[in-house]
Parts: C-alpha cells; sequence; structure tokens
C-alpha cells in the first residue's frame, strides 16, 4: 500500500512540473526564442501604402498596419523591397513569408497564393491631366493611350477596354510622368493612392475621373499553405475592434474607416 502511494505520489509531482512549464512557457509565448521571423515582401513605390523615405526607411499605411500586427502576434517583421511584378510569383516560391503592398484580393491570384481577409476598401480609377474633359468614364477610354503598372489590376483592366494603346511600367511615379508628358492620355490604377498623392502634392497638374471602375480590396497575400494565415487573420480582426486598425487609417487618410467584409 505504501509503495503505491509513493509511485502515485511521484507521478503527481512530475505531471505537476510538466505543466507547471507548459504553463510558463504560454505565459511569455514572446519570449525571444519563440518570435517568428517573418520575410514580408513590399514594392515601396505605393504612396501612402509603402514609400521608402530619403533615408532609406519604410513608412506607410501597409507598413503600420503590419508592423502592429506582428505586435499582436508576436512576429518579428523583415520587410524585403521587391518589384510589384514580382511578387506573386516570390510567395509561390515560398522565397518570402508574406507580402503586403495595397495587393487586390482576386480571383486569380486566389489559384496561386493565398490572402487575409480584406483589410483594405479600394478600388480602380481613371486619372488624367487637368486639362482633359473628354475622358470621363469606361467608353470614353476607348482607343486611347492608356499607362499602367506591370502586373496590377488596373493593367487586367486596361485589357478590357476596346483598342486602347497600353503602355506598361514597372512603378507608379513612372507612369504619371508618362501622363504629364502627353505620351498617354490617361492611367488606370488605384483610386486611394492617386488621390493621396494629388492632395499632397505629390502629383501636380493631374486629376481623378469621380466615378471608379472597380471595387476592390487589399488583403496581405502568404504562400498557399501558409502556417501564419491564421494569426494574420486573427490579429486583423482584434485590430478592427480594439481601435488600433482606425487609427492607422486616421493617421494616414484623416477619415473614418469604412466598414470591411470578413471574406
Ligand atoms: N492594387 C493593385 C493590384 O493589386 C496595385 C497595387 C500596387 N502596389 C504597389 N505597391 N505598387 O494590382
Amino acid at each position: 500500500m505504501k509503495l503505491i502511494n509513493y509511485k502515485w505520489r511521484q507521478l503527481i509531482l512530475s505531471l505537476s512540473c510538466l505543466l507547471l512549464i507548459i504553463g510558463c512557457t504560454n505565459l511569455y509565448p514572446t519570449s525571444n526564442q519563440d518570435i517568428k521571423l517573418l520575410k514580408v515582401a513590399t514594392d515601396p513605390t505605393f504612396i501612402p501604402f509603402e514609400i521608402q523615405t530619403a533615408s532609406g526607411k519604410l513608412e506607410g499605411f501597409d507598413i503600420d498596419l503590419m508592423n502592429a500586427l506582428a505586435k499582436v502576434v508576436g512576429f518579428a517583421i523583415q520587410f524585403e523591397s521587391l518589384p510589384f511584378d514580382g511578387m506573386i510569383s516570390t510567395l509561390e516560391a515560398k522565397r518570402v513569408d508574406a507580402a503586403i503592398s495595397g495587393i487586390t484580393i482576386t480571383a486569380e491570384r486566389l489559384k496561386t497564393i493565398a490572402f487575409s481577409r480584406p483589410y483594405f476598401k479600394a478600388g480602380l480609377a481613371i486619372a488624367v491631366r487637368e486639362n482633359n474633359h473628354n475622358i470621363k468614364n469606361f467608353n470614353t477610354l476607348q482607343g486611347k493611350k492608356i499607362a499602367v503598372q506591370i502586373g496590377s489590376t488596373g493593367a487586367d483592366f486596361a485589357k478590357t477596354i476596346p483598342n486602347a494603346k497600353i503602355s506598361t511600367f514597372n512603378s507608379g511615379p513612372e507612369f504619371f510622368q508618362d501622363l504629364l508628358n502627353g505620351n498617354v492620355d490617361a492611367v488606370v490604377s488605384d483610386a486611394f493612392a492617386t488621390l493621396y498623392a494629388i492632395k499632397n502634392g505629390k502629383l501636380k497638374g493631374i486629376k481623378v475621373v469621380a466615378d471608379l471602375l472597380t471595387q476592390e480590396y487589399y488583403g496581405i497575400a502568404t504562400p498557399k499553405d501558409s502556417p501564419h494565415l491564421k494569426k494574420i487573420n486573427k490579429a486583423i480582426a482584434s485590430m478592427l475592434s480594439n481601435g488600433t486598425y482606425k487609427q492607422i487609417y486616421q493617421k494616414w487618410f484623416n477619415a473614418e474607416p469604412p466598414q470591411l467584409p470578413e471574406s
């Protein structure tokens, strides 16, 4: 009897030690060894979502959001600058863990990569020179010279405009220069980014046609079977409900954020 008692006591003791150890590690999930270093691609030519200052520092709505998200989840972030056009294939090849770059969630992209829940409501718009009064909508774009960013939803959209002559560019600022030079009649690109640049004096002599061509949502992109996507989605949900999202939105857009769908 005494012997059994002794064995039981030993078992209980070792079990409690084990529980104590598990408990302690869970209390401090962000102790140094547990921090996961997440490689995140971005194309910092997309004001005000991702931009690089003269000193090389990354700034913008997406950068703030990703850094805040990292704090919630306990990730350390290492940003990697990549041209927008190479982003999807880099994710497919799993050379990065995620990408944040004003990337629109599309059915086509969902075939090869995964996206978080939507974190930004966006849409495409037509930009023209201030003195242009005849391009007003999709129909009046027909047969016109149009500039777009390679690999963007704007580039896909431009392909659907009958008889349009399309020039493609690697980064945002370049195609606006072409519009200003008179080489093209219009740019088809993300409305928010263009409006922001105009409002902040970064783009002069250009206006955005009022009606949006599309409604789109940006998502954080990951490889298809990413082990981090669940945590990323949870963190977005908590930032939406605890005011962090609203704070970042107001910092960059000086406005109330719109409602976002869950998927
Ligand atoms: N939203 C557009 C797309 O997904 C363009 C995004 C461009 N982003 C950038 N960082 N250059 O195709």
